[in-house]
């Protein structure tokens, strides 16, 4: 253990199983010092395992689902009185699409069911943000984190209405993080990851090979969930204080490329040029 996050309370949303994103960050925060409590909605908690992290960990899990106002107030007041104070850091990794699920594609969207993917993947960042800012129960200089996906700024075509909620997401950061800044010194930003092999990740079609596409396309290649889960450490540590209203990208050069040597072989190989 290290002390990077020594003293520091925080809620991680989202860790269904061993593979999730959240169940990494947890770990992690744990392992420098911080106390956490785990939430997750609670259909997730009966057919997911946080029991067992919560058991690893010792920390309290709190059902909550993120849509839900009043879920995410009794969340937030039970975590402080858990983790005896306010809050230091919260992760927000939520994800789901009722049109990939249902296999609708992007030209033949069911509306009733894309507004619900809004309201899980992107207005419960709004939501959890706006509880946690009635509530007080931010400690200055605490940080908010999102997942999100470079899908909301180029067009990846199996990735469907998750694009826009991705775009949501880092715009409730941007404008949220303006008035969290001013009022309470708190920062809020997302964390733009690498395609990762997770319940959610492995929804989207095809997922394999645009994983390899990335892998190839990165220099440092695809960043994996443990790298990610210290990046969010580093995030909610002391150490970045002053960094807000930004969209990260924790990928591996990705978001920089146009075309890597790797994927040029690849096209004349198949073409034969
Ligand atoms: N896996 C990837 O390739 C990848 C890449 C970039 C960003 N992300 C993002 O990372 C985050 C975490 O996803 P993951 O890949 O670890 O997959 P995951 O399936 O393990 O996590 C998604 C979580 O969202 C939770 N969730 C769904 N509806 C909810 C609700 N109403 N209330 C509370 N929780 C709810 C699920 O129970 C699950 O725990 C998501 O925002 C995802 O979009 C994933």
């Amino acid at each position: 253990m290290s002390d990077l996050l020594k003293g520091k309370r925080g809620i991680i949303f989202g860790a269904l199983d061993e593979r999730s994103i959240a169940w990494k960050v947890a770990e992690e925060c744990v392992k420098q010092g911080a106390k956490i409590t785990l939430t997750n909605a609670p259909v997730a908690l009966r057919f997911g395992q946080l029991d067992i992290l919560g058991k690893q960990l010792e920390a309290e899990i709190i059902p909550a689902d993120a849509t839900n106002l009043d879920d995410l107030e009794k969340l937030i007041s039970r975590s402080m009185e858990i983790l005896g104070g306010k809050i230091d850091f919260v992760l927000h990794s939520i994800g789901m699409s009722v049109n990939i699920r249902k296999n609708r594609p992007y030209t033949n969207l069911n509306y009733d069911w894309m507004q619900k993917t809004y309201d899980v993947s992107a207005v419960s960042f709004h939501k959890l943000m706006q509880v946690l800012y009635k509530l007080d129960a931010m400690s200055e200089w605490g940080s908010i984190l999102g997942l999100t996906y470079i899908a909301a700024q180029r067009v990846f075509p199996n990735y469907s209405e998750m694009a826009e909620s991705k775009s949501l997401l880092e715009s409730y950061a941007r404008s949220f993080g303006y008035h969290y800044g001013l009022s309470k010194k708190v920062r809020v930003n997302t964390i733009s990851q690498s395609p990762t092999a997770t319940t959610a990740g492995s929804s989207v079609e095809g997922f394999n090979k645009f994983y390899t596409y990335s892998e190839k396309m990165s220099p440092l290649g695809n960043a994996t969930s443990d790298a990610c889960a210290e990046y969010c450490a580093v995030m909610f540590s002391d150490m970045t204080r002053y960094v807000t209203m930004q969209n990260l990208y924790h990928d591996g050069g990705f978001s920089s490329m146009g075309l890597s040597q790797a994927i040029f072989d690849v096209i004349c190989e198949e073409e034969d040029i």
